[in-house]
């Protein structure tokens, strides 16, 4: 990746992650083994997963055997025997010990598995998923999951995908989850807590299952009614929801953010409201099931999801309300074009800048105003319909809005995401000049 060249490796690319692992959460201990089933791309003697913290047992590549090394974050497994290209494989890793969080991003907290009084929370970006277990860990490599987990009785256990089994082992119950679409590495969780489980049946007979903390007050569960009405809504503006379900984690601590966890948003006990909700909602299809090829493409997430949340508010409670938020962003940025970040660089350290999310939703807003409303839906359709389930690029989208037009849009995507001077929106009637203090 061009902003973290740690993340992710290549030489295959894994089908499958099966983890099954007993968790002893007052001890924020774990213990288990991944299986993970892959394929080479090219001929393979050895090759790295990403894992942080964490002590390696028994390896096995096929049933035999295999050593492996470390050089964090690197797993470096050597193979018993060459793999040649186009060969499935499988491996299993036997691990455990006390997770740690990690961060990339300086934005002051730990990421990834985050143990908490009560309870446990995996949730990071751009990384999580290798401070529990071994992975490739870059949205390139989309995978599909199963998650075995076994924990006291006392708590009940979240993962992404469907709820299959419960086992009742005495002392413990055992999880079994499935997800069947593939998710990149970053939207994996799986949390661990006292949680009241409510579930409906959304649009089109999609289950929405909520996981709340049970010391969560019903007003912060209230705010997650309106989540089946945003669904119908999306579908009917941008597809049909991409997943096998939906739902979210609210987890009882002061988290600050919400992420877009496959089929299963994170929340914390403050930052819920309507705005975040349909963000995160609207991130399923633009984020999780279209994806970023690298990092730097975030504007890919963020602006878009921005944007569509803004549709919601559009079409729940009119245009006009939108407009002047939208005029108002128009406004701070002009002023603040000296201090931005460009939307589509804004450098590894300041990856959920502000010009990222609002300046990238202005980004779309002026496309929709250069091509009108009919071109600008049809855009997100196609968008959508060419890459979900897979990953696409800047270029990519480009591509399509240039396609649908009929017109040449690189000067216009090279200004609004590279240069930080504002444009004007002729159409809207925006220009920088009377927007500039003097
Ligand atoms: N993708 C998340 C959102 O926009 C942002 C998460 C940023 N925070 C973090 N802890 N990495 O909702
Ligand atoms: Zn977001």
């Amino acid at each position: 990746d061009p902003y973290y060249p740690d993340l992710g490796n290549g030489g295959y690319d894994v089908q499958d992650y099966k983890i099954e692992l007993t968790v002893n959460v007052g001890g924020n201990q774990i213990a288990g083994t991944v299986t993970i089933e892959a394929v080479a791309l090219q001929d393979l003697t050895s090759f790295n997963l990403d894992l942080s913290g964490l002590e390696i047992g028994e390896i096995k590549v096929d049933g035999v055997d295999a050593e492996c090394q470390r050089d964090q974050p690197e797993l470096i497994i050597l193979l018993p025997s060459e793999i040649s290209a186009e060969t499935d494989f499988t491996v299993s890793i036997t691990y455990g010990g006390v997770p740690e969080g990690i961060s990339l991003v300086d934005i002051g907290f730990l990421e990834g598995w985050i143990s908490y009084e009560g309870g446990i929370m995996v949730a990071g970006e751009p990384v999580s998923s290798q401070s529990w277990y071994p992975v490739n860990d870059h949205p390139l490599d989309k995978a599909t999951y199963s998650f075995i987990i076994t924990v006291d009785k006392s708590y009940v256990v979240a993962a992404n995908g469907l709820l299959k089994e419960t086992t009742d082992n005495g002392e413990t119950y055992t999880y079994y989850f499935e997800s069947q679409d593939p998710i990149a590495s970053y939207l994996v969780t799986v949390g661990i807590g006292d949680f009241d489980l409510e579930e409906e049946i959304g649009p089109n007979g999609l289950p929405i299952r909520n996981y709340f903390g049970s010391g969560i007050p019903n007003s912060v569960r209230k705010e997650f009614d309106i989540t089946a009405d945003m669904i119908d809504y999306f579908n009917t503006i941008i597809g049909e929801y991409p997943f096998e379900a939906y739902g979210v984690i609210v987890h009882d601590i002061d988290l600050g953010f919400a992420l877009e966890t496959q089929t299963l948003s994170i929340f914390g006990n403050s930052f819920v409201d309507e705005e975040v909700i349909a963000h995160e909602l609207a991130h399923q299809w633009f984020g999780d099931s279209v994806t970023l090829s690298s990092w730097n493409d975030i504007w890919l997430n963020e602006g878009f999801a921005t944007y569509v949340s803004l549709l919601w508010f559009e079409d729940a409670y009119g245009r006009e309300g939108v407009e002047e938020f939208i005029e108002g962003l128009y406004e701070y940025f002009v002023e603040e074009e000296d201090y931005l970040q460009p939307v589509g660089d804004p450098s590894p350290d300041d990856l959920f800048s502000d010009a990222v999310y609002y300046k990238g939703a202005l980004t779309l807003h002026a496309l929709r105003m250069k091509v009108g409303d009919d071109i600008f839906f049809e855009i997100l359709q196609t968008y959508y319909a060419r890459f979900k389930n897979s990953n696409a690029t800047t270029e990519d989208f480009i591509a399509i809005v240039e396609e649908l037009s009929g017109e040449e849009f690189d000067d216009f995507f090279d200004a609004w995401l590279y240069q930080q001077e504002m444009q004007d929106i002729p159409e809207a009637g925006w220009f920088r000049e009377d927007y500039l203090d003097d």
